[in-house]
């Protein structure tokens, strides 16, 4: 059984299509989305016209819950200067497009061989804003994973990819395809974004459980060209993080 997790596309069209290209050649069982499928990115309508075509899980981020609910962005922990490219984001999407992110699950259960269980979710499985991080202390775990019948815990929200072992539980990042951060998220300080996307698949074998956390890359300059066409407020961040220099 190989699973493919993907998470915070944000929009990023192009990077989502070399991240398909590269679990076309992955021969995966399924894919499984984390969330934060649009905001940010300059086309959120071709992301959810994919993952509409892909039929797979897709887990509601805190992005596309506040996507939904724009007036209360602030609870969805979605920062002031963001506020503007989510109801440009917005106003891209139909009412099938909102009902579609509507539909996304809170999380979703794997059973695997082995007595090994997925829990997959956004942020935590207590909430989509919850950050964990390869810092984060055991006793912070010990209150996410509290009740939870799981050993493989799998999340993204924190635009870094992480593998973790936290006693005998795995606690993984997929890392985002359209927004891969360079440092931790830290509130109040800027954001530098990496080249590339992220993603993991999990391989059960018959002997064995195997994590690969992989990177693929993509045509920043293809992006840029979306950005410039789609006049999204935050069109000049994008235009700092991958112009050449
Ligand atoms: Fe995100």
């Amino acid at each position: 059984m190989r699973i493919a997790f993907i998470s915070d596309i944000h929009g990023n069209f192009t990077a989502f299509q070399e991240v398909l290209t590269d679990i076309k050649g992955q021969s995966v069982d399924q894919i499984i989305c984390l969330g934060d499928t649009v905001t940010m990115g300059p086309q959120p309508t071709e992301v959810l016209n994919t993952l509409r075509e892909l039929k797979c899980v897709v887990i509601k981020g805190n992005h596309d819950a506040a996507t939904l609910d724009p007036g209360n962005a602030a609870q969805y922990k979605v920062a002031n200067h963001l506020i503007s490219d989510l109801y440009w984001c917005r106003n891209q999407l139909s009412p099938d497009d909102l009902q579609f992110i509507n539909s996304f699950e809170p999380m979703h259960e794997i059973d695997l061989p082995h007595g090994n269980r997925i829990l997959a979710f956004h942020g935590s499985p207590l909430s989509s804003t919850d950050i964990i991080q390869s810092t984060t202390p055991n006793h912070l775990l010990d209150v996410y994973f509290e009740g939870q019948k799981a050993n493989i815990f799998i999340g993204g929200h924190s635009h870094v990819q992480m593998v973790r072992r936290y006693e005998d539980k795995l606690i993984l990042n997929s890392g985002s395809i359209g927004n891969t951060f360079k440092f931790p998220y830290s509130p109040g300080k800027s954001v530098h974004l990496l080249p590339w996307a992220e993603y993991i698949v999990i391989n059960q074998s018959e002997h064995s459980l195997s994590i690969d956390a992989r990177r693929v890359y993509f045509d920043t300059d293809e992006l840029l060209k979306k950005v410039r066409e789609s006049q999204l407020p935050c069109a000049s961040w994008w235009i700092e993080q991958y112009s050449k220099p």
